[in-house]
């Protein structure tokens, strides 16, 4: 199957920029898009509401005026991520601004819905739609979504346990539309290996977190350049829904991260609280696992220029040892 337009326009990387609850924003995407990867954000981070409209505009604008401003450059669309969870009272209040601003590419998390989709579809968008297991992408894809996003073990945030070998091999075992991989990918090496696996687009978030353009704290910031992957705590118990957060923060926040109790799922309380006093996302700290190999903080375009080294170095060994 050939990917949707809007996928198949050029980019500097083939890099999806994840959407970060509280942290990415109208400067961190146009960053994102300038620098030639597809950027996005949550419309739950523009609160009120109407700062979404404002926010949708504003990107459009300063995308087009930069894209003229250098011809010669990459500039790539934004995507805008809704949570499809019943505790999200904004939802359709955002999927009209998503219509009115014909947003080209709309992430949903948490939820597959029919309607969803095809409002997202009555201006010529798609939605790609993130799954931890094989059962929940066929759902997806039999109700409308246009591609996947793969998440697996290791990812920041909410995260699924499966191996991403595992999970990519069996989506593509059925589906050959866009599949983004989303866990663990801080380095180009595994953009590239991202793309062998299968996947169209690696999906990357919490390197992210690390960048000028991030609106996490600087504290939260120095923490991810300074953990690796023997720093990240899978526990359900700051939303209800098993995710990956930073040792650090859990240990600040005067729990013991070998001894967390396990969470009740049907208190699940995403993004306002949590099942413990210190709230997710604000006080513990989400992260992948892979964010070994950042240990400076760098503006996203050299983030994404750094990325491109090590990508074209590793595609240039890869083509070597196959004798190529
Ligand atoms: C701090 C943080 C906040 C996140 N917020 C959201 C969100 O609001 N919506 C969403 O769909 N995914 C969210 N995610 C998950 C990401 O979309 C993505 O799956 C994950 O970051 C990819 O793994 P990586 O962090 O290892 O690159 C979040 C992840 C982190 C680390």
């Amino acid at each position: 199957m050939s990917l949707p337009e809007v996928l198949t326009r050029p980019l500097t990387l083939p890099v999806l920029a994840s959407p970060l609850f509280i942290s990415s924003g109208p400067e961190l995407v146009a960053a994102q898009c300038q620098a030639g990867v597809i950027g996005s954000f949550p419309a739950l981070n523009a609160r009120p509401v109407s700062l979404l409209d404002d926010w949708l505009a504003q990107l459009r604008e300063e995308n087009a005026a930069y894209a003229a401003a250098h011809p010669d450059e990459i500039v790539a669309p934004f995507a805008v991520n809704q949570i499809v969870h019943r505790t999200n009272d904004r939802l359709d209040q955002d999927m009209a601004l998503v219509v009115k601003h014909e947003v080209p590419v709309v992430i949903t998390s948490l939820g597959a819905r029919e309607e969803i989709y095809d409002a997202v579809h009555s201006y010529g968008g798609i939605v790609l739609h993130d799954v931890i297991d094989n059962r929940f992408a066929h759902k997806a894809i039999e109700k409308g979504a246009d591609g996947l996003i793969a998440v697996a073990a290791g990812a920041g945030g909410h995260a699924g346990t499966h191996s991403p070998l595992a999970l990519i091999r069996e989506i593509r075992d059925w589906f050959d539309g866009p599949l983004a991989l989303s866990g663990a990918i801080g380095h180009g090496r595994s953009i590239l290996a991202a793309q062998a696996m299968g996947a169209d687009l690696a999906y990357i978030g919490s390197a992210w977190l690390t960048t000028p353009e991030a609106n996490n704290s600087a504290d939260y910031k120095q923490m991810i350049l300074e953990s690796g992957a023997d720093d990240i705590v899978y526990s359900n118990l700051f939303t209800g829904v098993h995710g990956n957060y930073l040792r650090g923060s859990i240990v600040a926040a005067g729990l013991d991260p070998t001894d967390l109790p396990v969470s009740d799922p049907s208190k699940m309380n995403f993004g306002s609280g949590g099942n413990t006093k210190a709230k997710a996302w604000k006080d513990i700290w989400g992260s992948g696992q892979g964010i070994g190999p950042l240990t400076e903080s760098l503006p996203v375009k050299d983030l994404v220029a750094k990325w491109k080294r090590e990508y074209d170095e590793a595609r240039s060994d890869l083509l070597s040892t196959l004798g190529v």
